[in-house]
């Protein structure tokens, strides 16, 4: 697996350091209950067995919740392991049989089995982490290769008016016109929202939400 750019980060070494803290809920990005994530995914309209794919989990409430809405067919995939293993200590043996756990990275994975054909990428801030053309470019050749024509896509990144670095490392900041040609022609807008996040330290982290439908042919 590659685990640098040419920043020479080692990000796997990076996010698990991050998650070896004991309080999830002090994360700069923790979320009681993840609103505009469930308020979009309501909006694809999709079957409780839809095969939902979370890029870069970590130890994310929307798994719990989107596990109490029903949903049957969730994969939680993150870079750090040591995330993952946070996130499934908290669910019940019952509910992590719901979860498909894939430790990988979503610009060059190994795991991730590509026969999935997912009805609902989502991913809350793995996207503004890739500063380098090349893995922006594995991030989109990974959603085209296991995106399901008709799926959705949810993608939610620091703003314009956002913050500049996240857990210490520099992020790029998008407007949904961004996000929407990164994605290309396949893809159609179906929504977009700015979202003021107020973060545990009380800090003010301005998100868009986006919300895609690749064409159905
Ligand atoms: C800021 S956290 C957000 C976690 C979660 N989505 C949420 O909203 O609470 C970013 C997450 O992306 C993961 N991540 C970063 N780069 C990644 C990559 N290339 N592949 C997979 N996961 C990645 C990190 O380990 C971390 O869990």
């Amino acid at each position: 697996m590659k685990d640098y750019d040419k920043s020479h980060i080692n990000y796997k070494e990076h996010w698990n350091k991050v998650y070896s803290s004991d309080d999830m809920t002090s994360l700069g990005w923790y979320e009681d209950i993840p609103k505009p994530s469930l308020d979009l995914i309501a909006k694809c309209g999709l079957t409780k067995e839809a095969k939902i794919l979370d890029v870069g989990s970590g130890a994310t409430t929307l798994i719990d919740n989107l596990i109490q809405q029903g949903y049957k067919n969730i994969i939680a995939l993150d870079i750090s392991a040591i995330a993952l293993d946070k996130l499934k200590s908290r669910l019940s043996k019952e509910n992590s049989e719901f979860i498909q756990w894939v430790v990988d990275d979503i610009t060059n994975p190994q795991k991730l089995d590509f026969s999935l054909k997912v009805d609902l990428w989502h991913d809350r801030t793995v996207l503004h982490f890739l500063t380098d053309e090349n893995r922006q470019a594995g991030y989109l050749s990974t959603l085209m290769k296991i995106v399901k024509k008709g799926g959705y896509v949810i993608i939610a990144v620091f703003s314009l008016e956002g913050a500049k670095k996240c857990s210490g490392l520099d992020v790029v900041n998008y407007d949904h016109k961004m996000i929407s040609e990164f994605l290309g022609n396949d893809f159609e807008l179906i929504k977009y929202l700015d979202h003021l996040y107020i973060n545990p330290s009380g800090g003010k982290r301005p998100y868009v939400y986006t919300l895609f439908r690749r064409e159905s042919i």
